[in-house]
């Protein structure tokens, strides 16, 4: 019996065929571990105990039967490396199938967001002033009777303090109504010579229209110095204009009245989309209204601790909403405040 080459354990063509068997359900590597083991480890492994039952042979037989052996480990180790390939390239593909990116789908974009045309139209007055070496100054949206009116100079009854047009607040607070409040704090903290714009929103009681806005962007200016003329004023503004408009435009100065300023006056400058021909954007006379300005009113100097006989001063104050309309020809300014995309998409460069 013991040399029965059909004896199972000596039968390697026997044992390969069990190897297969068994292979058939291995799936992962945890199980072909346990086949490899199975087969080929070193103390109850089939393969191993074929080996040892080789000690019962002798001459030929063991001969024949140890190539037999040997052949039959060869088979299963190769076979084992196989089917080690095939289960990891198995779980490379699954892997790289969960990891996969399809880079034929739609990309995900953040939309650009654009500037607001008026924050637009305000950049490029700043630029027009900053490059003249102005500085730019902000200040409170909330203020005082006195910052907004009393120290500029407004008499107690004058219709401007109204509550129809003033948003009022608890106390003495109310939204300001312009940023001439702030040419008042900027001369309180500092001494001539000085050179400000002060871009910001301002409220009026105001009923929505194309032409109102209960909120709206103003942009003020103010130099003080020891030599200050109404040719300094003039030639100023004449170059914003330019500047703003193109160097064709014009300008002409009106009288005006404002409280703070003596004397007042108020600046147009010709249609920058007909050059002064007349159109829709100017209702036909060829001009626009840029600003209102004036010479400092000493009782401003007075207020804030200036000597009104050494210094003098011009000041000038834009609603940057409506120069922005002009600019874009635009007819209704609420437009501004819809947040309409289709509306704000236009101004986006
Ligand atoms: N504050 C004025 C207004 O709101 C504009 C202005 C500013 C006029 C400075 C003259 C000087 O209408």
């Amino acid at each position: 019996m013991a040399n029965d080459p059909n004896d199972s354990a000596h039968d390697p063509s026997g044992v390969v065929a069990q190897f297969e068997s068994d292979a058939v359900g291995v799936e992962d590597l945890a199980a072909l571990e346990e086949l490899r083991n199975n087969y080929l480890g070193r103390k109850r492994g089939v393969i191993t105990a074929l080996f040892q039952s080789l000690r019962e042979l002798e001459g030929d037989a063991k001969r024949d039967a140890g190539a037999a052996a040997n052949r039959a480990r060869q088979t299963i180790s190769g076979r084992l490396d196989e089917i080690d390939a095939s289960l990891q390239s198995v779980a490379r593909a699954s892997r790289e199938q969960a990891e996969a990116v399809d880079v034929t789908l739609p990309g995900l974009s953040d939309p650009l967001g654009g500037m607001h045309p008026i924050t637009q139209t305000l950049h490029e007055i700043q630029n027009v002033f900053v490059s003249m070496g102005y500085e730019v100054v902000d200040g409170p949206e909330v203020e005082t009777d006195w910052y907004n009116f009393g120290a500029l100079n407004f008499p107690e009854d004058h219709p401007a303090r109204d509550e129809q047009d003033t948003m009022m607040l608890a106390g003495d607070l109310l939204l300001r109504t312009h940023t001439s409040p702030v040419q008042i704090r900027y001369m309180e903290q500092h001494q001539p010579p000085l050179a400000i714009i002060v871009p910001g929103r301002v409220f009026r009681r105001d009923t929505p229209d194309a032409t109102h806005n209960p909120m709206f962007v103003q942009c003020e200016g103010l130099v003080v110095d020891t030599d200050i003329t109404m040719a300094d004023l003039k030639g100023t503004l004449d170059h914003f204009a330019k500047a703003l408009f193109g160097p064709e435009t014009r300008t002409r100065f009106r009288p005006g009245y404002f409280p703070f300023t003596e004397p007042s006056g108020e600046v147009d400058a010709t249609c920058p989309a007909c050059h002064g021909e007349g159109c829709r954007v100017c209702k036909g006379s060829g001009w626009v209204e840029l600003l209102g300005c004036g010479m400092v009113h000493p009782a401003l100097f007075e207020n804030v601790g200036y000597d009104p006989t050494k210094v003098q001063g011009f000041a000038f104050g834009m609603g940057v909403d409506r120069i922005a309309a002009v600019r874009y020809g635009l007819r209704d300014i609420r437009a501004y405040y819809e947040n309409d995309l289709r509306f704000l998409r236009q101004f986006t460069s």
